[in-house]
């Protein structure tokens, strides 16, 4: 392993705060290069340096860079609806960005590098559970520029470099007042407030969710990994599923937050949102042969923490 210190973009979001803890917890230090537009700065921990910035300013990408020898790339518009509204923001920021901070990264010296990278470049599910072989084939902008950033990253021969494929992640942290938060933080948020919920669609519609302390755990064992064994890892070159096989339709969420909150929700249905993917279920088997990670939160229970 080369030196100690930790590039996480977007390590100012939801993912990201989560993540760069768990970084602390092992003894890194940690730079961040976030621009704020959904994130929050992190400030009082001397290990912590942080960047305010936008990751498609090579000024910025140069600076952050500066003796870092391991990368994960969060920095993101993570929002599908919010990069169909701005297909030029999303190729920028999901794409370009992305694609020239590998580049640039390995020529700085960087050894391992990992991507957040999305199961929506599956599309339209032919097949389910979704494994690594189901073909690409997003449908949106979103899918698109994060199918172009993976490719980038998974094509790498120099460096150690992997992509997760992350489903529906959910937990504490994520925006309580942004229209574009996860639908189990947004449904938390109603349900405290004694608000109606609103299902886009019929409510059949099944994501399978993926509680923040296992992905953050995948995206540690992957990078340490790539740090020990570089090519050589089994999780070089791999885009690689990140997801729980807990599946759930969304009127099953609905009745497991009455169950936990002890309340009888109140449902208003809206016409399907556009470009939603109807059913999304994932299997993680290859990350578990190449490195033994699987999910370990059960689905009540994370349930049970986002509403405590
Ligand atoms: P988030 O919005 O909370 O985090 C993204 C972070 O990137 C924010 O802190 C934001 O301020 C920062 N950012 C956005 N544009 C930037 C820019 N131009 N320059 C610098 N920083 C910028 O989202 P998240 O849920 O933490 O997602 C993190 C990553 O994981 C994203 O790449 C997202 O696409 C991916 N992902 C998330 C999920 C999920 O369910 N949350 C699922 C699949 C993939
Ligand atoms: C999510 C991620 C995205 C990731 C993808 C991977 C967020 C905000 N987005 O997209 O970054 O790449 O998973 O699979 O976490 N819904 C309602 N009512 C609401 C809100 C949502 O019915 O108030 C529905 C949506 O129409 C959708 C489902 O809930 O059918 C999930 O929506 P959402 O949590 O926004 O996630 P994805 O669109 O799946």
């Amino acid at each position: 392993m080369g030196g100690n210190r930790v590039l996480v973009t977007g390590g100012g979001g939801f993912i990201g705060r989560h993540l760069v803890k768990l970084l602390l917890s092992k003894g890194r230090m940690v730079t961040v290069l976030d621009d704020l537009s959904t994130g929050q700065i992190i400030d009082g921990d001397p290990n912590v340096r942080f960047i305010v910035g936008d990751v498609a300013d090579p000024v910025f990408r140069s600076e952050a860079l500066e003796d870092c020898s391991a990368l994960i790339h969060l920095a993101a518009i993570a929002s599908v609806p919010r990069c169909e509204g701005d297909p030029s923001l999303s190729e920028r920021v999901n794409q370009r960005a992305a694609i020239n901070l590998f580049d640039e990264a390995a020529k700085a010296g960087v050894v391992a590098m990992v991507h957040a990278s999305t199961s929506a470049l599956y599309g339209m599910p032919e097949f389910l559970p979704i494994s690594e072989s189901h073909p690409i084939a997003p449908i949106g902008v979103y899918g698109l520029d994060k199918q172009a950033a993976e490719s980038a990253i998974i094509g790498r021969v120099d460096v150690g470099a992997c992509a997760l494929r992350l489903f529906n992640v959910y937990g504490i942290g994520q925006p309580i007042d942004s229209p574009y938060s996860g639908v189990l933080t947004i449904f938390s948020e109603r349900l405290r407030n004694q608000e109606s919920l609103t299902v886009f669609g019929d409510g059949s519609q099944t994501r399978d969710f993926v509680h923040i302390s296992d992905v953050v755990q995948a995206f540690a064992m992957v990078l340490e990994s790539l740090e020990q064994e570089g090519t050589e890892s089994p999780v070089h070159a791999k885009a690689l599923n990140v997801c729980s096989g807990q599946t759930r339709t969304l009127l099953e969420t609905i009745e497991a937050f009455g169950d936990v909150i002890g309340i009888s929700p109140i449902v208003r249905f809206n016409p399907p949102r556009e470009g939603d993917i109807l059913h999304s279920s994932g299997t993680s088997e290859a990350l578990m042969d190449a490195l033994g990670w699987s999910a370990q939160m059960n689905f009540t229970d994370g349930l049970r923490s986002l509403v405590s």
